[in-house]
């Protein structure tokens, strides 16, 4: 039986909440704005305000990532399904679960495991996906996958090897060592003999790159902008959005792109209880994207455990959804 979409009465969606602990934004602001350069967790990006920008940068013609994953993932659903054989798929960081769909209609008796940290996302992804595919079992799990312990005990998750997908090159947001940790992490959850399928963003020329992190009509800049007034709201901050310029520049020695808003003047702002002055020119780093040619990404994911498999590219060779097999 094909996953594919059908009539019918909808099973209801079930939702296991793991009640992931807040994290504690107040330390890590102290920790991140006491650096050189100052840095913060790019997750801080994604609060409501910062999640809508975000899926208008998917739209945007400059940022091509999304839609060449998208048209690759729709192309290759087939082959891909028949290399990942069968199992539960598990998506690490669902969203909005807009990726999955194409190989849940080409897979054979598919069940999807969609973990999140944010039930506010999980549940309408989830119900949407259910409306769409009526025959197959659709878990979301609210919880911080990477600080899980194991997938939880849940009938979709009983057999030993588990189907990841972890898309968007969301791995690349990670520093090197960080990446290295949550490709481990991914290991260990899914168990031996699994599989993981990766979409990794590719090196291009620099002007592609810092186009698509800096698009003309001014979303990538909004987006980065929005961090200072989630933290005006969050923690009691006193940043003005127009004393700050933003930059997205290719760090070739880094291979990624750094994201970050230049102070325009000496100024001190108060944020989380304390006084942070920034030079004139001074960076906060809000994100870095790191792209990797297949051959480092692979290299990265050995020392992690994993081999690589397979690999589909787009035409232009901009993106690869990497099959990984666990190596050990
Ligand atoms: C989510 N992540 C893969 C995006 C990227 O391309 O690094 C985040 C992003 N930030 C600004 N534009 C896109």
């Amino acid at each position: 039986m094909r996953g594919g979409a059908a009539t019918g009465v909808a099973r209801a969606v079930e939702l296991l909440d793991l009640h992931p602990a807040p994290a504690d934004m107040r330390q890590l602001v102290i920790e991140g704005l006491s650096r050189t350069p100052k840095q913060l967790p790019a997750w801080f990006l994604y609060d409501a305000e910062g999640s809508r920008l975000f899926d208008l940068i998917c739209q945007q013609p400059e940022y091509t990532l999304t839609a060449t994953e998208t048209s690759l993932l729709e192309q290759e659903a087939s082959a891909i399904a028949a290399a990942l054989g069968s199992g539960t798929l598990v998506e690490f960081g669902a969203g909005s679960a807009r990726k999955v769909a194409p190989l849940l209609q080409a897979l054979s008796q598919p069940a999807y495991v969609a973990l999140d940290i944010s039930a506010d996302h999980l549940e309408p992804a989830c119900v949407r996906l259910q409306q769409q595919f009526p025959k197959v079992p659709i878990l979301g799990v609210c919880c911080d996958y990477s600080q899980l312990e194991q997938l939880p005990d849940h009938p979709l998750l009983s057999g030993t090897a588990h189907l990841g997908f972890f898309p968007g090159s969301s791995l690349g947001n990670f520093n090197p060592e960080a990446a290295r940790a949550l490709l481990r992490q991914f290991h260990k959850l899914l168990g031996p003999g699994s599989t993981l399928l990766i979409g990794i963003d590719q090196p291009k020329t620099r002007e592609r790159l810092e186009a698509a992190y800096n698009d003309a009509a001014g979303v990538s800049a909004a987006f980065a902008l929005n961090l200072l007034t989630r933290l005006n709201r969050d923690l009691a901050g006193s940043f003005e959005e127009t004393a700050f310029r933003y930059q997205a520049v290719w760090k070739p020695e880094h291979s990624h792109i750094e994201m970050a808003l230049v102070s325009q003047k000496q100024q001190q702002v108060k944020l989380a209880g304390q006084v942070w002055t920034f030079a004139e020119g001074e960076t906060l780093i809000t994100e870095t994207s790191a792209k990797y040619s297949p051959e480092a990404f692979l290299e990265l994911a050995a020392s992690a455990g994993w081999r690589g498999e397979q690999r589909w590219s787009d035409p232009a060779g901009d993106l690869s959804l990497h099959l990984l097999v666990q190596a050990d």
